[in-house]
């Protein structure tokens, strides 16, 4: 036996027991004739305690152990002197009589402590030593528990679990696909999944009624610190419902997930909110609510009032009202024109205006706009003396409200109310069905293409598709997009339609999708479902900052595996045998 007991569980209940241990060496402390071991494996730390009076050979044996060796360690449990109340075992420890070393280890890169010296390409590039530091290794006990309750959630509302394949075909809607060559079919490609979506819909038809999978999904997209190229959705899909019989099931998943893991009781009913509200007030369709700050629209304050320009010709003009920040300085106020004019913002200027605690005003449109329209402004806005507004304008009226949504987040971090304790979750509900893509020049699905259309919106499909809202909800925690689905269509009509106003011709729509339409000519029952991304579920709940920390082996930002260094070349041997060329003449 290597191990009768493991590190985290000795208590002083255990006093004068013999036992075994295994697992690293966190540190070796040596104090005039004793030297101290901490032991530690998945499940906590033990001292060991090596005295050089008992067994000179074995304590010196113990001051050769350097850090991360893996060893196995017998001894008695004793109670011990200045106790730890830091680690769960820290009453006891144990006099070594035997310690046998099972592998040495070289020098680790970095400590394998809570708080590393390691930075993120060295903790990537030997992940397996990351992975043994608690913080790490706890977000994926986290994961573990996590799926489990999900599990056993979805089973128990008569789930089924299945797994679909992951080489399949080609879908260009939506994110770019990761592409698989077939050495049996030459010049010919899978695609790896970017989600089961179109596979779970088939499984309706076929009546399995309720299905579910902890998917992975890939997507060749660029990164951020919530998105990787390959991820794991909690893929659902169920018949005979509407969109409120899945709201409520999923509602009380997440219930059940947030009483569970973090002891935190949801309201009973969670707000829904359509899309266009969202837009109006947060300029985001993933509203953070820990915190105000509410859009103002000031266009009618503003307009014809002075010869500004810039206000005047605004299809919009919003403000924030950020609290007790009237005395921000000068460069304060030059980092934050800054912050809104970075690329990634993409706004021109702003305007700002301090109502200061004495009662001054002081703008930064001083000289266009007299006292009685600043004083408008502060009741519009709600603004109490010692509280600063801040302005964007321009047009189109999203395109800036996406822009305040960057200030406002950036407002609420700087003055710590998205506080990770927190969770505020809700729906996003009546999303349009398209929205225009500058980059294609045409509609795309803002979903995907097999929404369901709202009915009573059908009429609008041929004049003005940018009008119809989709039968889609996306379930919203912290400003985070966690999850999101829709009722499908299962008119093999209705997709027809679909697939030509999102421009495919009924040759390319028959090519991609024939399967689908098809399945719906026989006897498509009515479906809808959702998918949670569980990677971005579990770093909610862990307070996280990156998905990347609650993923064994995840990529870095330029989505590479620096551990196994993927991707890598192919040997031309590969190559040959998949017939393919590679051209890198146009780098
Ligand atoms: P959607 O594309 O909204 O819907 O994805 C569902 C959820 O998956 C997560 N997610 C990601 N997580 C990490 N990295 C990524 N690159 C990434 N992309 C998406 C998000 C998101 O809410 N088939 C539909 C679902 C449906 O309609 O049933 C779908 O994939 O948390």
């Amino acid at each position: 036996m290597y191990r009768t007991k493991t590190c985290g569980e000795l208590r002083l209940a255990d006093n004068g027991v013999e036992v075994t241990l295994a697992g690293w060496v966190q540190k070796v402390r040596k104090m005039g004739g004793m030297t101290f071991v901490d032991l530690r494996d998945r499940y906590g730390i033990t001292q060991l305690v090596f005295n050089e009076s008992v067994n000179a050979a074995l304590c010196e044996q113990a001051n050769r152990l350097g850090r991360e060796y893996c060893i196995q360690a017998k001894g008695v449990v004793g109670e011990r002197q200045s106790k730890n109340d830091k680690i769960a075992t820290g009453d006891i420890e144990i006099l070594v009589s035997e310690l046998t070393v099972l592998s040495p280890s070289a020098v680790p890169p970095f400590t394998i402590e809570d708080n590393t010296d390691g930075g993120d390409d060295l903790r990537m590039k030997y992940r397996y030593l990351d992975l043994r530091r608690n913080v790490v290794r706890s977000n994926l006990e986290l994961r573990h528990r996590m799926t489990i309750l999900i599990r056993n959630f979805l089973d128990a509302q008569k789930f089924i679990e299945v797994e679909t394949p992951i080489l399949i075909g080609s879908t260009p809607e939506g994110a770019r696909d990761f592409v698989v060559p077939s050495r049996m079919n030459p010049g010919q490609f899978y695609a790896l999944p970017q989600s089961p979506q179109t596979l779970k819909q088939l499984l309706m038809v076929a009546g399995f009624d309720r299905y579910f999978q902890i998917a992975k999904c890939f997507r060749d997209e660029d990164l951020r610190a919530d998105r990787q190229p390959e991820f794991t959705q909690v893929d659902c899909e169920m018949s005979f419902v509407d969109q409120e019989d899945v709201i409520s099931l999923f509602e009380d998943m997440c219930r059940m997930l947030f009483k569970e893991v973090r002891g935190v009781d949801l309201p009973a009913k969670l707000q829904q909110m359509t899309w266009h509200e969202a837009m109006r007030r947060f300029g985001s369709d993933k509203p953070d609510l820990r915190f105000g700050m509410e859009f103002v629209e000031l266009k009618d304050v503003f307009d014809g009032k002075a010869d500004f320009a810039v206000f005047n010709e605004a299809a919009y003009i919003g403000a924030i009202c950020v609290p007790g920040c009237a005395n921000y300085t000068r460069k304060q106020l030059d980092e934050l024109t800054n912050f809104v004019k970075r690329p990634q913002v993409g706004a021109k200027g702003l305007v700002y205006i301090k109502y200061n605690e004495d009662g001054s005003v002081k703008s930064s449109v001083d000289k266009f706009y007299g006292a009685e329209v600043l004083a408008e402004v502060k009741e519009k806005t709600g603004a109490k003396d010692g509280d600063l507004v801040l302005i964007l304008s321009g047009s189109p009226a999203n395109k800036v409200r996406t822009q305040l949504c960057a200030l406002r987040l950036e407002m609420g971090e700087r003055l710590g109310l998205r506080d990770k304790n927190k969770f505020e979750c809700l729906w996003i509900v009546d999303f349009p069905l398209f929205e225009w893509s500058e980059e294609e020049q045409r509609l795309m699905a803002t979903h995907h293409p097999f929404t369901m259309p709202n009915p009573d919106d059908i009429p609008l499909l041929d004049e003005h598709p940018e009008r119809v809202r989709a039968k889609a909800y996306d379930f919203i925690c912290n400003g985070i997009e966690v999850g999101g689905g829709s009722l499908r269509i299962h008119d093999s009509n209705l997709q027809e339609k679909m697939f030509k106003i999102l421009g495919f011709t009924k040759e390319s729509a028959e090519a991609q999708f024939g399967f689908l339409m098809n399945a719906f000519k026989y006897g498509a029952p009515p479906h809808a479902g959702l998918a949670f991304g569980l990677d971005r579920f579990v770093s909610i709940m862990a307070g996280l900052d990156s998905i990347r920390d609650c993923i064994a082996f995840p990529k870095n930002n330029s989505g590479r595996d620096v551990m196994l260094d993927a991707p890598s070349q192919l040997a031309s041997k590969q190559l040959e045998e998949l017939k393919i060329s590679v051209d890198l003449s146009q780098d």
